[in-house]
């Protein structure tokens, strides 16, 4: 299965709908709370500037032959070399050499001043946990697009929970938290659970058969599959799907089982490397949060202090943009740590897991 060429492989991987028979029983649970509207394909679409039928010279049969290659947008092509969209393609190398050209010169792909940096930042979302304190530890709104916010801790510490919740908080609007948006939920160890989106939904008013509905949920086998399942993502928000989140649960459990023991380490940071960029390439292309959970160890070089350490070393701990350590706390409380963010400061709150949703307690 390791040597599957992503970019060639056809797809055949489904992503099913959260509740499918939901037609049926729409109207049966209503709720005041207002989520994210169902949109029809292609009707929601936002401008993203220039597409790959715009560059100069590339016809829609080329365009076809990219998109099956998995390249959709002009940032995906820009970065290749002729003689790996040659091989991916299956095109000339002079015919990719051209189309590469193209499109960075199109792309801009120059310095922008900080000033102009800043402006882009107000395109930004924010997703509310559900938990004003974790809210608040993250900069008082809650996760952002643009960016990886990665959670770890040991089993049982909440990374799940907040995963489920934040999948009903992308669909308020935005003067509720939300992002008016859907999530995508890549399920690596069959934790889905719509019963708790259920009761977490009609925790804050909201009708759980809507809000199951924006929940577009993938089982991932393995890590090829969870590496496959990235474009297909792509695709869907290339079909005009409103994702504004997207939730990888958990992001080193396969590729920690796949590559056991020392002397496939290099290859399995390797593989994690290309998945983190891949994710963080989605996210800002397309505006959207990514959240990942990830287990930890023990590390038994720590003499003192908590000896857990995250999985994925240095390679996960460089590419998420925001980290937070999760564990129990004091009387079936959850201690939320925010560590070595880019712009907030090191600190911890306390939260607590509710069956209708997370709770806030007095830090
Ligand atoms: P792993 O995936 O095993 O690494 O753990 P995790 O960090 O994802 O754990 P998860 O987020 O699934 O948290 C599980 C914990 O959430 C349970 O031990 C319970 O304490 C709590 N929990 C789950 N469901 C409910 C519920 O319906 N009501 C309440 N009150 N607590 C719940
Ligand atoms: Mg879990």
């Amino acid at each position: 299965m390791n040597d599957i060429n992503p970019y060639k492989v056809k797809w055949i991987l489904p992503i099913m709908v959260a509740k499918k028979d939901i037609d049926e029983v729409k109207e049966a649970v209503s709720g005041d709370v207002e989520v994210v509207k169902p949109v029809k394909k292609k009707v929601v679409k936002e401008d993203k500037g220039p597409q790959l039928i715009d560059l100069p010279g590339v016809g829609p049969g080329a365009v076809a032959k990219l998109e099956a290659a998995g390249i959709y947008e002009l940032m995906g092509l820009a970065v290749l070399t002729p003689s790996a969209l040659s091989d991916m393609a299956g095109m000339s190398e002079s015919v990719a050499r051209k189309a590469i050209q193209a499109s960075r010169k199109m792309m801009d792909m120059g310095f922008v001043s900080g000033l102009e940096h800043e402006e882009k930042r107000k395109e930004l979302f924010n997703i509310t946990t559900g938990s004003k304190n974790v809210d608040n530890l993250l900069g008082g709104k809650g996760i952002q697009t643009k960016a990886i916010t990665e959670a770890f801790g040991a089993f049982g510490s909440g990374k799940t929970q907040l995963a489920l919740s934040l999948a009903v908080g992308v669909q308020l609007p935005l003067d509720q938290g939300g992002a008016n948006g859907k999530a995508v939920y890549i399920d690596t160890e069959g934790t889905f659970r719509p019963e708790r989106v259920r009761q977490f939904a009609e925790g804050i008013g909201a009708n759980a058969d809507k809000v199951l509905k924006n929940i577009l949920v993938a089982r991932a086998f393995n890590s090829d599959h969870q590496m496959l399942l990235l474009d297909r993502v792509a695709e869907l928000i290339k079909e005009g799907e409103p994702i504004r989140l997207m939730i990888i649960d958990s992001l080193t459990a396969h590729f920690r089982a796949e590559f056991s023991g020392r002397g496939m380490l290099a290859d399995r940071q390797q593989r994690l490397n290309r998945y983190l960029h891949n994710l963080m390439r989605i996210a800002e292309q397309n505006n959207l949060a990514v959240y990942v959970t990830n287990q930890v160890m023990s590390d038994p070089a720590q003499m003192f202090g908590d000896p857990t350490k995250a999985i994925g070393g240095n390679i996960v701990g460089h590419a998420c943009t925001y980290r937070m350590y999760l564990r129990r706390g004091k009387k079936d409380s959850r201690v939320c740590k925010l560590i070595d963010s880019p712009d907030l400061p090191d600190n911890e709150t306390v939260f607590m897991i509710e069956t209708d949703g997370l709770r806030d307690i007095d830090v």
